[in-house]
């Protein structure tokens, strides 16, 4: 079906422009064109008037929906999860960051050195993201090549947007999931040739995390990430066992933010997943060069990891997003981990009083507008903005009357993939 140029679509629009507030527009119209935000309108404008009258097959090149009393929304961006972790979810979450990686993780990712176990899995990894409403993410794969192309067909068939890592690993991992480090960098280079230039799903620099890189691998990555304009994407900070381990692998670097930097893959496109114990020197160089920190709280809760002192590295100026970490978080939906992320918050605060609460137009505006920015005018409605939505529907709430901020309000703690009526990506519903 070709895609008509200009999509309007009518309901309750709220989005965060800002972390501080929802806007709403209620009974409103947002209108784009060729996939980007024009406007959201009380009343259609000058040459759109009357359209809404109109039967579809009457309207040239304008696609028109009126969903009524449904809430129109951004959707959701899950900026850190594991592909490869999508059936482990669940499992084995009483153990720690490195007994788990060591006894669950591994075991579970060496699956995927078999292409067919990829051809079962990848699929429902790819529908779960669309089901939840997360349509663009940032993933991990494995270390396996073939495995990694049935990941990106399977994002690419189901529509959706998204950075995927092929993960690098060199060292301390079991010999199944050691690579040699010059075939490492063998094949993230044709990996990335193969799918720099695909419109939707991309590559990103992926080293698993400083333990399991020589530095000879993290400088490799680093050079290709310049070269190729690519981002980057790791684990930080997350389990005191696992800084200790890279105090001992690294002993010339004095934080772990340090062993990133020294080895050129710290910049403002790299993610860095956790960042739990970040040093106040780490959190520094991290808001100077921009780098982004992916908060994680389902697994820094599953894996007793810590708490990520989030309202106070926001309100020191760091760029943050969410992320849900499957299968270290159990939840797909970023909506629950927006919860989770106002309730860890919570109980921060609850020990250390002048840590603040985070509010819950905070937490949507990082799993939206923040979880956007490596795409750059995403997760918004404001004009230009990609035309990125999801309609959400409660029908009881509707009948018992419930304001529309009630009804986000409902969805993002109670809701499901049941709520989730229209999903569109770029203008187009997938
Ligand atoms: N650190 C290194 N690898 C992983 C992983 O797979 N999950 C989490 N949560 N942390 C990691
Ligand atoms: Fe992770």
């Amino acid at each position: 079906m070709t895609m008509k140029e200009t999509l309007i679509l009518k309901g309750n629009i709220i989005h965060c422009p800002t972390p501080r507030e929802f806007e709403i527009h209620e009974n409103s119209y947002i209108i784009s064109r060729k996939g980007k935000v024009l406007g959201i309108y009380p009343e259609l404008p000058g040459d759109y008037k009357g359209i809404d009258s109109k039967l579809p097959e009457d309207l040239q090149n304008i696609e028109f929906h009126d969903f009524g009393q449904a809430l129109i929304i951004p959707s959701f961006i899950d900026l850190h999860i594991h592909a490869s972790q999508y059936m482990q979810r669940g499992l084995g979450l009483d153990m720690q960051l490195i007994p788990w990686l060591e006894q669950y993780t591994f075991p579970h990712e060496k699956l995927f050195a078999q292409e067919e176990y990829a051809r079962r899995i990848y699929p429902h990894f790819a529908e779960s993201l669309h089901s939840v409403g997360s349509l663009r993410s940032c993933i991990f794969g494995t270390i396996h090549q073939e495995s990694n192309e049935i990941l990106m067909q399977s994002l690419m068939d189901r529509g959706l947007i998204a950075y995927v890592g092929k993960v690098n690993m060199d060292c301390n991992a079991p010999d199944y999931l050691c690579e040699n480090t010059g075939q490492s960098l063998k094949e993230t280079r044709a990996f990335i040739k193969e799918f720099q230039n695909n419109p939707r799903v991309k590559p990103i620099i992926t080293p698993r995390f400083a333990p399991s890189c020589t530095s000879e691998l993290m400088r490799g990555l680093a050079d290709l990430a310049e070269e190729f304009d690519v981002p980057i994407q790791s684990h930080i900070s997350e389990n005191p066992e696992e800084l200790q381990w890279v105090k001992e692998l690294f002993p010339h670097c004095d934080s772990y933010s340090e062993v990133y930097r020294n080895h050129g893959l710290w910049n403002s496109q790299t993610l860095m997943a956790h960042g739990v114990y970040l040093t106040e020197q780490g959190k520094e160089w991290m808001r100077q060069a921009g780098v982004q920190v992916v908060h994680c709280p389902e697994a820094n809760l599953n894996l007793t990891s810590g708490i990520m002192p989030l309202t106070d590295m926001l309100d020191a100026g760091l760029i943050i997003g969410l992320g849900s970490d499957v299968g270290a978080g159990q939840s797909m939906a970023i909506n629950r981990v927006m919860v989770r992320a106002i309730q860890s918050s919570k109980i921060l605060h609850k020990f250390t009083p002048q840590s603040r609460v985070l509010s819950l137009s905070e937490a949507f505006y990082l799993g939206t507008k923040a979880n956007g920015r490596l795409w750059g005018k995403v997760g918004s409605f404001e004009p230009e903005y990609s035309m990125d939505a999801l309609v959400i529907q409660d029908e009881l709430a509707d009948r018992e009357g419930f304001s529309p901020l009630e009804k986000l309000q409902r969805f993002i703690y109670c809701g499901d993939d049941r709520n989730i009526a229209a999903r569109y990506l770029e203008g187009r519903r997938i």
